[in-house]
This record gives C-alpha cells, sequence and structure tokens, in this order.
C-alpha cells in the first residue's frame, strides 16, 4: 500500500506564525506537525509515502525529512500549484501509485489512542473498498460529516453542513482501494471550487464501499489548522509524553518497531538526538531491545 501526506495549503489561518514557513513543519511541542502524520502511515505499516505539497514549501520538507532513510522509509516529493482541493491528491501522485491501494493523511491531522496501531493495520488490509474514521465532535459543521442508520451503517456523508445529520466528524485519514484514481477523476469542483473528499468518500457510500470506523472514547483527534487547536495538540502531546514517559509520533522508535530499521541504525539516530526528551526515549527504546531474552548483536 502507497501513502500519501498532504501537506500544502496556505495556511492564512494560522498567520502571521505561518508568513515564513509552511504550517504542517511548525512544531507540535516538541516536533514538526509532519512527524505525526507520517507515524500514522507508518504505525499502518507503509514504508512508501509521498509527501505533497505547495512548490515553495516543497524544498523545506525535503531539507527535514530526506529521501526517508533516518526512518527506513521511501519518501517522495511532489507540487501542488494550487490548493484546488483534497481529491486532487490522487492525481497528482497517480504514478506513484500505480496499481496499489493507497492511504491518504491530512498533514495538520494528529492521531493519538491504545489500539490506534490494530486499527489502521486493519485498514491497511482491507483488500478493496475504503476506510475512514468518524470522531465525536461538538462542532460537526466545520468538518465533513457522516450519518448513520439505526443499525450503525452510514447512510449519509456531507461537507461542512450548516445542519449537521449527526456529531460525528469524518477525520482527515482515509484507505482507499486502487478505483480512488478513477473516482477522484470523475469528481467536479464543489461550490467553493474544490474537489472534495467528501465526493470521493460519497461515490464509495454509494457503491456500497464505505466503511466507517467510528474512533472510540479517549481516543484524541486533532485538526491542527488554527492557533487554539495547535496549541490544544501541543498541550496534549505534553501531558501525555510527560505523564507516560511515552513519545507521541517518535518515527524511529516506529520504523524500529516496524522492522523498517535495525538496532545499529536507531542508535545512529539516537546519538544524534541524545541531548532531547526525543533522544533519551530512544535511548530507553534501545535499552529495551537489549534487555530482550536471547538479544545477540
Ligand atoms: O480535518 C478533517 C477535515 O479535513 C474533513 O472533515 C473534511 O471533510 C475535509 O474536507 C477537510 O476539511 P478542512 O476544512 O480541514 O480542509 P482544508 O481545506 O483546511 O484542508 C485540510 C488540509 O489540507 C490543510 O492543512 C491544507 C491542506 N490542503 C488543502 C487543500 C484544499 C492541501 O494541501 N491542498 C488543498 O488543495
Amino acid at each position: 500500500m502507497k501513502g500519501i501526506i498532504l501537506a500544502g495549503g496556505a495556511g492564512t489561518r494560522l498567520y502571521p506564525a505561518t508568513l515564513g514557513i509552511c504550517k504542517q513543519l511548525l512544531p507540535v511541542y516538541d516536533k514538526p506537525m509532519i512527524y505525526y502524520p507520517l507515524s500514522v502511515l507508518m504505525l499502518a505499516g507503509i514504508d512508501d509515502i509521498m509527501i505533497i505539497s505547495t512548490p515553495e514549501h516543497l524544498p523545506q520538507f525535503e531539507t527535514i525529512l530526506g529521501d526517508g532513510s533516518a526512518f527506513g522509509i521511501s519518501l517522495k516529493f511532489a507540487p501542488q500549484p494550487r490548493p484546488e482541493g483534497l481529491a486532487q491528491a490522487f492525481l497528482i501522485a497517480e504514478d506513484f501509485i500505480g496499481y496499489d491501494p493507497v492511504a491518504l493523511c491530512l498533514g495538520d491531522n494528529i492521531f493519538f489512542g491504545g489500539g490506534l496501531s490494530g486499527v489502521l493495520t486493519e485498514a491497511a488490509a482491507k483488500a478493496s473498498g475504503a476506510t475512514v474514521f468518524a470522531y465525536h465532535v461538538d462542532d460537526p459543521e466545520r468538518y465533513g460529516v457522516v450519518a448513520f442508520d439505526g443499525d450503525g451503517r452510514p447512510v449519509d456523508i456531507v461537507e461542512k453542513p450548516t445542519r449537521p445529520p449527526s456529531s460525528w466528524a469524518v477525520t482527515g485519514l482515509y484507505f482507499y482501494d486502487n478505483r480512488v484514481i478513477d473516482i477522484a477523476r470523475a469528481v467536479r469542483p464543489s461550490a467553493r471550487g474544490e474537489l472534495e473528499i467528501t465526493d470521493v468518500n460519497r461515490a464509495y457510500l454509494e457503491a456500497g464501499a464505505l466503511s466507517v470506523q467510528r474512533l472510540a472514547r479517549g481516543h484524541a483527534w486533532f485538526d491542527a489548522g488554527t492557533h487554539e487547536s495547535l496549541l490544544e495538540a501541543a498541550e496534549f502531546v505534553h501531558t501525555i509524553q510527560r505523564r507516560q514517559g511515552l513519545q507521541i509520533a517518535c518515527l524511529e522508535e516506529i520504523a524500529f518497531h516496524r522492522g523498517f530499521i535495525g538496532l545499529d541504525h536507531l542508535r545512529d539516530r539516537q546519538r544524534k538526538l541524545a541531548k532531547t526528551g526525543y533522544g533519551l526515549h530512544l535511548a530507553e527504546v534501545i535499552r529495551e531491545a537489549e534487555n530482550v531474552p536471547g538479544f545477540q548483536e
């Protein structure tokens, strides 16, 4: 399965913070925002990923992330000249996707919660159709919204409705089979001039091929697109990391546990980051690995 992170857009809602830097590279507490969606795709087992951003911001991503080898993955980069909608990602990435299924994660979406890896791996393993995730919110009118029938089956999906049919927002993480390229090609610009991802999801819904997973109580989802939500996300990451001594979106740790990198590679990365909480955490991951019974260098 291929992965795409869409990290473009003008970021005007975060001015003046984003006058000189791309929104998805702003820190969310201790790491760049893009680490979070990258961690989600890697947790799903995806190691071939394309990052799409504006032509002016793309070089910043390349500088920070390189070709992905630091995390044992392959990263490619492609420009989106104008923010013409989320569904355009599949047209830009058409050659990269080839005949594979694909997952898209928005560059400003942050997910955290027990059991998330399992939920993601399951979605990635589905042979056909689409899987999206719904999250209960108190301001559904800001999002794509999905309505369910009495048996919990999705019956309708609408973008930013003035009268939301439910309180279930569709998060910015989508898993599709290869049909998504043809479906995206058939989407026409909406009233606001964008190729809407909600139209792609509606096409799957109408074909009886849309699975909507409701994220359970206790899962956290942030769309860090405003100053308020960016601060909330940073506070959340800080609290969990400090209280539990765990790292959220520690890419080297995920890469190691997923088998994308080995212990020597992990040690190299740890040395580079040694002076930070992130580096101390990597040292802990290394110690744990060395203490596994039967461990041999
Ligand atoms: O966050 C989840 C929501 O994301 C979904 O519930 C909605 O259905 C979906 O349309 C989207 O809504 P947003 O209002 O958050 O979309 P926005 O236009 O803000 O774009 C989301 C991110 O994608 C943002 O960081 C900018 C980037 N983007 C956006 C567009 C339209 C691009 O990189 N290219 C684009 O063409």
